[in-house]
């Protein structure tokens, strides 16, 4: 889909507009280095951001190890010596094809542009070259050639090369994964779409170890279990689609790749990739290090290279999609409002206490009720501006419940509990409302 085809482009751009306003106007997300003018496409995530970025790779973790037996976690350095990226093809493919405009000098992905500089309408560019993403760097005091380490661009290769480290130690075998969340770095080109594609992001990446029959059954698994994650987590099933690679997209290490797209207010866009990676990782480290990293199947007494299944998806990049598609405007009592419809999981705050008055007389029992939910849920606490206002400042940052302290509360030691989406009040029993926040976090989790 492009704004072309759907005649819907003003409106979509608008949208994106509202969400890079409201990133920064309520504290999800800062342009990095911000006083100093901002620093080439990275962001700093703020008192939201950083909360709700936590919940997506929470909600994965949870997902992805925690709810299986099968797959367990590392977390393996950001820096490693070349002969990683040697092996694994990094060095070689990790590429991108570069051109640039010689009018104006701009710098171009030459498969994204068709031919002509977007930035000034030229065709007079130069002949497309590789372009090696990876950031190097040098360790220790002296920068030669000897020092040259690189900052990871995927977090995979950590999983294979404590391959047999994890085999060994959780006592694992086939099918498995190994799973892992964690910084990424990669010197793209054009960074561009706010966080939907920058120089450094937060991967959540799992290998998933099979025997080599299996690898098209598990692929098949995996895309679905992936999809349904989304879904789970409240994004609308419209908004998502499967498309599977043809073959000159794949990545070196791939016989099959899929990606889930996401509805991107530009257009469907990639969110994560399901890739078939082979035998291929095992295959070169083995090689390149003298390190067996055959799996040795002791009932059948065979040894091979197991097949990997891999789901990865930017935690960032699925962030502002989860934004994207929570971001809604209504009308409250003859008010227009915008608020966000998140999944209370993902929600920076999931509960609001508010005390109806900034008088003292409330202070004491709405920070007691604050400490009570705080130990189950993380809330904010707000007591600035008329109760209304509050409410929408809650709404537009996606709080599913906000619980007010009034002075009723003082004599029937019951608090007010408002529902973001149908914003529906009940009065509820200071001692039965963690209960009763319990019961409506189950109802939406299941
Ligand atoms: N290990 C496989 C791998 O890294 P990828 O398709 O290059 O595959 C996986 O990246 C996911 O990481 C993407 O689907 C996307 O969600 C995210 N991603 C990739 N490049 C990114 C970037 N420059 N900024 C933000 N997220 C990115």
């Amino acid at each position: 889909m492009t704004d072309e085809d759907s005649g819907g482009g003003s409106k979509r751009n608008d949208l994106m507009e509202k969400i890079v306003s409201l990133c920064k106007r309520r504290g999800f997300v800062f342009q990095s280095a911000e006083i100093y003018g901002g620093f080439r496409s990275t962001y700093d995530y703020g008192p939201l951001g950083v909360n709700m970025l936590r919940n997506v790779k929470d909600a994965w973790w949870r997902s992805m190890v925690q709810e299986r037996d099968d797959v367990v976690g590392i977390d393996a350095a950001v820096l490693s010596p070349p002969r990683v990226w040697e092996a694994s093809g990094h060095l070689a493919n990790f590429t991108d094809p570069l051109v640039d405009c010689r009018s104006c000098r701009e710098r171009w992905r030459a498969d994204q542009i068709d031919g002509v500089c977007p930035n000034c309408g030229s065709k007079d560019l130069t002949a497309s070259r590789q372009f090696n993403l990876m950031f190097s760097t040098n360790v220790g005091p002296v920068a030669d050639e000897g020092s040259i380490a690189y900052l990871r661009p995927e977090t995979a290769q950590g999983m294979f090369t404590n391959f047999a480290n994890v085999v060994t130690t959780a006592r694992k075998k086939p099918p498995f994964g190994i799973a892992q969340i964690g910084k990424a770095f990669r010197n793209e080109i054009t960074p561009q779409n706010f966080v939907f594609r920058t120089r450094e992001f937060d991967l959540m990446e799992m290998e998933y170890f099979v025997p080599p029959p299996e690898a098209p059954r598990w692929f098949d698994y995996w895309l679905e279990k992936r999809h349904s994650w989304f879904i789970d987590l409240g994004m609308p099933a419209d908004m998502l689609r499967i498309r599977h690679h043809d073959e000159k997209e794949l990545s070196h290490y791939s016989a099959g790749t899929a990606d889930l797209e996401f509805a991107f207010p530009w257009g469907w866009g990639e969110l994560e990739g399901v890739a078939n990676r082979t035998d291929y990782d095992l295959r070169v480290h083995q090689e390149a290090s003298g390190e067996r990293l055959e799996y040795f199947d002791q009932f059948t007494n065979e040894r091979y290279f197991p097949y990997v299944i891999e789901p990865a998806l930017g935690a960032t990049r699925a962030m502002m999609a989860f934004l994207i598609a929570a971001y809604d405007e209504d009308e409250v009592g003859g008010e227009a409002r915008s608020v966000l419809r998140l999944d209370h999981r993902l929600a920076p705050y999931q509960v609001a206490v508010l005390p109806l008055s900034k008088k003292d007389t409330l202070e004491p029992l709405a920070r007691d009720v604050l400490k009570k939910v705080q130990a189950h849920f993380m809330c904010d606490y707000d007591t600035t501006q008329s109760i209304g206002k509050r409410y929408r400042r809650q709404d537009e940052v996606g709080t599913p419940w906000c619980v007010t302290v009034d002075f009723d509360s003082l004599e029937d030691d019951a608090v007010t509990v408002r529902d973001r989406d149908t914003t529906e009040q009940v009065r509820v029993p200071v001692d039965g409302l963690v209960a009763e926040l319990s019961r409506r976090a189950e109802a939406t989790a299941s």
